[in-house]
């Protein structure tokens, strides 16, 4: 059997998830793969308890690892962006393939280590960056080829959705579950990039840029967190029928352009994505032929991560030492092919919207609030009223609209916090149906 080293750099949790999977399941891998797969040196500054590297060679510098001329896959999980660009480009400089865990890396620096692994002959495989376990990408670049994607939504960040869920079936205030989250270990270690939706949005763009054949373009993802969702919106939207997601969406809309978001969104609770609870993570794709299809699973862990590394190392070990480029194509179109669609500003993109709106309990306002709505080509879909609280005046107005162009209801919500029997700001969630 040919025998493929692997150089794996970074021992915290997805390095000793992916050294145990591969050393407890070594001999079906081996099968599958049809060569032997040896990790062969490590990359890391400390032992992790975790695994048993047994006689290894370990080096301190990361670096050793990437010139090491007996490597041929370097698995990069160090996480962070700037010395995971360096090592992933010098082991591509080395002509080595990169396999890596890193969504940011690929979000921000893909476009540019894909064009040095193309001069290298080498590949740059992913598959972990995105919702752990699932394998969404191999999905997208093979299993759904003969269509064209129409949309994709994704629950991606598993913190993002623990909190919602334990908001809502327990009631519980937003900074007390991402405590927990944080002690659960599920958060990233700056946990703003869960609950502020960038690390959903990392995802977000390498899932669309696979879906659309497009560049991997961070900079245009419109990304708004969860962190001002209250109980009580929770809980109207499931009086109302709907579940609160925090649903990374892309859509192909006309004349070569995309809708690329990330955001708090209502979906109606009898889709199955809305069942999508607790840290799993679940991406819905809708392409021409299939329809929609959805994949779910653990979107992180040490063991869930690592069974998507160990299927690139398995993927590129099955071509290791071939030119692969030409067979494997980063983003599953060819390099010279891909689509220059542009990415739209939230103000053109359409969904439909849930408003609660504080009013003054007096005759007229609904009928205003109304007007207003209709005049911006507006139709609503529902509205309830709640009865004021004992010892207060106002009381909550909760609308859902039709599909509606962005800045319309931009331009309407202006004009309803205009009115003098409207108090304080609108809270404006955006709903999805997912048909
Ligand atoms: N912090 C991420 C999440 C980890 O909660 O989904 C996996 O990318």
């Amino acid at each position: 059997m040919k025998r493929v080293n692997i150089g794996v750099c970074g021992l915290g949790t997805v390095g000793s998830g992916t050294f145990n999977v591969l050393t407890r399941n070594l001999s079906t891998i081996r099968a599958r793969a049809g060569c032997e797969i040896v990790i062969s040196h490590i990359g890391a500054r400390r032992d992790n308890p975790a695994c048993n590297t047994g006689g290894t060679r370990i080096s301190k510098d990361i670096f050793a690892v990437a010139n090491d001329p007996e490597v041929d896959i370097l698995v990069e999980l160090i996480g962070g962006v700037t010395v995971a660009k360096d090592l992933v480009a010098t082991a591509l400089q080395n002509g080595k393939h990169v396999v890596t865990a890193n969504k940011a890396l690929i979000a921000e620096f893909g476009n540019e280590l894909f064009e040095i692994a193309k001069q290298n002959s080498v590949t740059v495989s992913y598959e972990a960056a995105v919702a752990g376990g699932i394998p969404i990408i191999s999905a997208l670049r093979e299993g759904l080829v003969a269509n064209s994607i129409e949309w994709l939504v994704g629950i991606i960040n598993g913190t993002g959705n623990f909190i919602l869920t334990e908001m809502r079936d327990k009631g519980r205030d937003f900074e007390d579950v991402l405590k927990e989250a944080q002690a659960l270990g599920y958060a990233e270690a700056d946990p703003t990039f869960d609950v502020e939706g960038i690390d959903a949005a990392h995802k977000l763009v390498i899932l669309s840029s696979i879906a659309f054949g497009i560049p991997l373009q961070f900079d245009k993802v419109f990304t708004e967190g969860i962190s001002k969702i209250s109980t009580i919106d929770v809980n109207y939207a499931d009086e109302l029928g709907y579940s609160i997601k925090h649903l990374g969406i892309t859509r192909r809309r006309e004349n070569n352009a995309v809708e690329l978001r990330v955001h708090p969104t209502l979906i109606p609770k009898n889709q199955i994505i809305a069942s999508v609870d607790g840290v799993m993570n679940a991406i819905m794709v809708k392409g021409d032929a299939v329809g929609p299809t959805l994949y779910y699973g653990a979107g992180a862990g040490s063991e869930a991560t690592a069974s998507a590394v160990i299927a690139d190392i398995v993927r590129v070990s099955r071509l290791c030492k071939e030119t692969v480029e030409s067979n494997v194509p980063h983003l599953g179109f060819s390099s010279e092919c891909l689509n220059s669609f542009d990415v739209l500003p939230i103000e053109e993109t359409q969904t439909s919207y849930y408003l609660r709106i504080s009013v003054e309990d007096k005759p007229g306002v609904l009928s205003s609030i109304a007007q207003i709505i209709s005049q911006a080509g507006i139709s609503i879909e529902a509205l309830i009223q709640k009865e004021p609280r004992e010892g207060q005046d106002l009381v909550s107005v909760i609308l859902l609209t039709n599909r509606a162009l962005e800045r319309d209801i931009i331009g309407a919500i202006e004009k309803i916090e205009d009115l003098d029997s409207v108090a304080g700001k609108i809270v404006r969630i955006r709903v999805e149906l997912l048909k």
